[in-house]
């Protein structure tokens, strides 16, 4: 736009200011004139701004220091301009304002988080000192820490559950808390028998049978600090990336003792090195195995809780002394623990009075956990189509139960099936003994 036309617009913007014209003006005196001259404009824009637009301004502001008037028209509803108001809470020194900020923005758009890293970084480092040349290498180090951390990092979780809350698992619950919950409760026992507290946990058993839910327990009952570590907080498309996050968790649970790394589906990070797609997969191993081995970290006080339902797809040298070295298996619910899941399942939903958990739980051998929820939930679809056709509430019954016990199968009997083969023809040590006992007492 050359000068004349701006001027006639700025001349319009005298007779009837608006939103939209103050934009266009301001972007054009940046252009011409730089920022100072646009300032008075950027101030008078107060809609939100497309995305494009948005960016230049910001960029432009914040280059000259002026990052907060950009508050008046970045629209906080979209994750693309969050990212934008974290940079503004960022070069404020408002670090947990970014990260929530942050996290909600990569929440719903997972692309912006690889793309707004850089800006982050580079933010971070203008905010730690006016000039970017200097201690460029000390400050990428540390931005790189904090980026992480502002991005996906694991929160310290407070667990609602309890062991309560886990039906049958006797044995489970209670070897969980001989070797975890009473080393962190009663730690002066322990060094006055100079017994190390912290190792490694797995715990493994069919799908949907109470392993996610017994760790969450676990963090209930014990108090520790509890980092539950999702797969996707670790995994990243850049390499060396996920390795720097695997040490900074394990930095982090170091740092507040005693606590607890939680990884649930260990599979995906911890597979068979000679299985993996790449070699970076097999990066992220030997930085796994190397961050659990006590020599050469001081991993006193950390536990790392992992589970599975694929122990034998696990590399071997996770299950070696001082890593994973115990191994707890989470059966199927036997018909006590069943009938127990079922009352949890029933109790908060209207129930007929000839519902009889007993039968139920006799007829639902081979179902996990899962299953009878599963089981539940068609039994209310039942009651509820039932309800609507006639107008009132109709508890769920025995006949619903029975009706979606015809569609429900059990889908323990398969991992059972596999782990049989491994338990017979690959138990080294002994490893999978307890699987035995389980198809000797209850297989056919
Ligand atoms: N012992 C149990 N007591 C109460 N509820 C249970 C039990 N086992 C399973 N459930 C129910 O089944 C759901 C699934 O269990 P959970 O997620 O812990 O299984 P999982 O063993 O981790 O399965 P996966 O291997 O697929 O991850 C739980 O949220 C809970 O509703
Ligand atoms: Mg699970």
């Amino acid at each position: 736009m050359d000068r004349a036309s701006l001027d006639s617009l700025i001349a319009a913007y005298g007779v009837a200011p608006s939103s939209d014209l103050a934009l266009v003006i301001s972007l054009e005196l940046i252009q011409s004139s730089g920022i100072d001259e646009a300032l008075p404009f950027v101030a008078n824009i107060k809609a939100p701004v497309d995305d494009d637009r948005a960016v230049r301004l910001f960029d432009a502001l914040l280059d000259s220091g002026h990052h907060n008037d950009a508050r008046s028209f970045l629209d906080e509803s979209r994750p693309s301009q969050q990212i934008l108001l974290a940079r503004c809470a960022l070069m404020d020194g408002d670090t947990e304002a970014a990260r929530k900020l942050y996290v909600a923005a990569t929440k719903d758009s997972p692309d912006l988080a690889s793309s707004e890293l850089d800006n982050l970084y580079s933010v971070q480092r203008m905010a730690a000192d006016g000039n970017p040349k200097n201690q460029k290498v000390k400050l990428r180090l540390v931005e790189k820490a904090e980026v992480v951390e502002l991005a996906t990092f694991v929160q310290p979780e407070q667990s609602s559950v309890n062991f309560d809350d886990v039906a049958g698992l006797v044995d489970v619950k209670k070897q969980i808390n001989k070797k975890i919950i009473l080393p962190f409760q009663k730690p002066s026992i322990y060094q006055r028998f100079k017994k190390k507290i912290g190792g490694g946990v797995l715990l493994y058993g069919p799908p949907g049978c109470g392993k996610t839910l017994i760790a969450r327990a676990t963090a209930g009952q014990c108090g520790a600090e509890f980092l539950n570590v999702e797969i996707s907080d670790v995994l990243d498309m850049y390499i060396g990336e996920s390795e720097q996050k695997l040490h900074r968790l394990f930095e982090k649970a170091r740092a507040s003792t005693p606590s607890v790394l939680f990884f649930d589906e260990l599979e995906a990070l911890a597979g068979k090195r000679e299985h993996g797609r790449n070699s970076s997969g097999a990066n992220i191993v030997s930085q796994f195995l190397s961050e659990m081995d006590g020599f050469a970290q001081n991993n006193q006080g950390v536990l790392t809780l992992a589970s599975t339902n694929t122990p034998w797809a696990i590399d071997s040298a996770f299950l070696r002394p001082g890593r994973f070295d115990r191994m707890f298996f989470v059966p199927p619910p036997d018909k006590l623990a069943r009938a127990e899941i079922l009352r949890l399942e029933l109790a908060s939903r209207p129930c007929s009075s000839d519902i009889n958990k007993d039968v139920i739980a006799s007829n639902t051998s081979g179902f996990s956990g899962a299953d009878i929820s599963n089981l539940v939930e068609t039994a209310a679809d039942e009651a509820i189509e039932e309800s609507l056709e006639q107008g009132g509430d109709v508890p769920i019954s025995m006949a619903h139960i029975k009706q979606a016990l015809a569609e429900i199968k059990p889908t323990t009997i398969e991992w059972l099936t596999t782990a049989k083969n491994y338990a017979r023809y690959a138990n080294d040590a002994g490893r999978y003994n307890d699987v035995l006992d389980f198809i000797n007492k209850f297989g056919k």
